[in-house]
């Protein structure tokens, strides 16, 4: 299996190009990231944004260690964008993913992406609301992927969340995006399904399993988050700790679904007060554990 590292698990502690290089390569020893937007938000001021951002890139590049992709994490998250009650709450969203595509550009990666967005409780109940915003968003991503094409990027990326008051959540609403923006868009936009999302029982009874997942929308899925759950919350914990996800589940997938091109990116969030040397020497573990069922 191909083994990425989401940089999430490293705000706030290692911070610059160089660093962080070394923390990659020398101390866990991957050669292919996700970069995110938690370490560089894509709302500073575009010159300050690209210096910071272009030397983790350069810095990256200088280590042997491949972008594939760029990629929302905690703070965008916090925010409704394409999905938001308001036109001046969805006009920002917009905004946001434009800034992120230009930071992309700048850093020279070829992709980016993050979930949609998030509806207000009172437009998650109402079917009309929902239907009219969600049209919008979509003509707001048709609009963005000629931005990213001018820019030089390759592909528009969307991560499904699991909760109902948001889209897409479920396999099936991730295919319907997916069959709506097919052919609309001037570069592809594809899925990033990340596997604690997907297994959700709560909220996707017994369809929460990857294979339901590889099934309805597999053809348009791009990469994968891996991530430590125990199917009650959305918990981003390391394989070092038991859950319902394990290294040989991941490995047996990868190898009987036959994947060869889509990155499995660890996505592990820790508490900001975890002290510095656990965070690192439990990713060290983790990743440990996670290569030797390759
Ligand atoms: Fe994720
Ligand atoms: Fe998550």
């Amino acid at each position: 299996m191909k083994l990425g590292l989401n940089l999430s698990f490293a705000i706030k502690r290692w911070i610059g190009g160089e660093n962080m290089a070394r923390i990659i390569s020398e101390e866990l020893g991957y050669d292919r990231v996700q970069f995110t937007w938690d370490l560089v938000d894509p709302s500073w001021p575009a010159d300050t944004r690209d210096r910071i951002a272009g030397d983790y890139a350069q810095s990256f590049r200088k280590a042997g260690i491949a972008i594939e992709s760029s990629f929302g994490g905690l703070a965008s998250y916090t925010y409704n964008h394409f999905l938001a009650p308001t036109r001046d709450l969805r006009d920002l969203g917009k905004l946001h993913l434009r800034n992120a595509i230009d930071m992309t550009a700048a850093m020279e990666v070829k992709a980016a992406g993050m979930p949609l967005g998030s509806y207000s409780a009172a437009d998650a109940l109402d079917r009309q609301r929902r239907e009219e915003i969600y049209r919008e968003a979509l003509e707001a991503i048709v609009e963005l992927s000629r931005h990213a094409k001018s820019r030089g990027l390759e592909t528009l990326l969307i991560e499904p969340v699991p909760l109902s008051t948001e889209f897409p959540s479920s396999a099936e609403d991730a295919l319907r995006l997916m069959r709506d923006l097919d052919g609309a868009t001037d570069i592809p936009v594809r899925l990033l399904v990340d596997w604690g999302h997907a297994m959700f029982p709560a909220l996707f009874g017994d369809d929460a399993n990857m294979d339901h997942w590889q099934k309805t929308c597999g053809e348009f899925i791009h990469s994968y988050h891996i991530q430590q759950t125990d199917g009650l919350l959305d918990r981003h914990w390391n394989f070092t700790r038991k859950g319902i996800v394990t290294p040989e589940l991941l490995a047996e997938f990868w190898n009987r679904h036959g994947l060869t091109d889509q990155t499995y990116f660890l996505e592990i969030i820790y508490p900001f007060e975890q002290p510095d040397d656990e965070v690192l020497s439990d990713m060290k573990n983790a990743t440990r554990l996670l290569r030797a069922v390759q």
